[in-house]
């Protein structure tokens, strides 16, 4: 394993949004997020379910996903609000540029509804990632366990980049909660919180070629 820094890591690391069809072996999968189950979590309570898509599984879910796409394109509904109902300022115009910078790449005028709702749709296939996983957590748990969620997830990134493998988180899964839980067979005290596409990116994908920028420090730090 090529030795990358945790620093070298966090640089790397990006929302890939466009898959080669390389396969990723799932033993690597497992290596990962076993590792990643050291991240913190308070009181330890290591609130995080995960399923993991891989191989057969994938292909079978892909199919899945083809013919509930063609039924509903929208999704169903949704267990949670992504965003709150009216995002404020800074938020809103961080949320705009984002989506603004990625319909740019792809070349996609803010007119065009159907081609959009087409890229969106893209979530919904993992961007075209040879596996992915699933993060659970039980009903029960509050904001305090999510952001634990999020601890697990952030860690299993840099963990998959460090090996040289691409991932994009996706709450765009909130739109699947049925689908998903019986395909992963998820008992009903289980929430989906997201899913994540795991591979290898393409390189030559417009979509990839989008570095999102950040707040400068100042703005989001504070010293006393
Ligand atoms: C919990 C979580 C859920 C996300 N859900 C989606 C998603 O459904 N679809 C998507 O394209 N990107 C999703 N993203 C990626 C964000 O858009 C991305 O992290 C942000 O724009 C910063 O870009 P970067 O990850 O490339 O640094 C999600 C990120 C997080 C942390």
């Amino acid at each position: 394993m090529p030795s990358l820094s945790v620093s070298e890591a966090v640089q790397r690391r990006r929302s890939v949004r466009a898959f080669l069809p390389t396969p990723v072996a799932s033993d690597v999968i497992r290596d990962v997020l076993t590792e990643a189950t050291r991240a913190a979590s308070g009181g330890n309570l290591q609130p995080w379910v995960l399923y993991v898509l891989n191989g057969a599984s994938m292909q079978l879910f892909r199919a899945l996903m083809d013919s509930r796409l063609a039924e509903n394109p929208l999704g169903e509904k949704p267990e949670y609000a992504v965003y709150p109902p009216d995002l404020k300022e800074p938020y809103r115009t961080r949320r705009f540029e984002i989506g603004e910078a990625m319909y740019a790449h792809l070349g996609i005028p803010r007119s065009d509804r159907s081609a959009r709702l087409q890229w969106l749709q893209n979530n919904d296939r993992f961007f075209g990632a040879p596996a992915a996983l699933f993060c659970f957590a039980d009903r029960i748990m509050g904001p305090p366990q999510w952001s634990d969620l999020g601890m697990l997830l952030a860690t299993a990134m840099l963990l998959f980049q460090e090996r040289g493998i691409d991932t994009c988180p996706q709450e765009a899964w909130s739109r699947w909660p049925k689908t998903v839980a019986d395909f992963v067979g998820a008992p009903p005290e289980l929430m989906l919180f997201c899913g994540m596409a795991i591979g290898h990116a393409d390189p030559a994908a417009p979509a990839n070629r989008l570095r999102s920028t950040r707040a400068p420090a100042a703005e989001v730090i504070h010293f006393l």
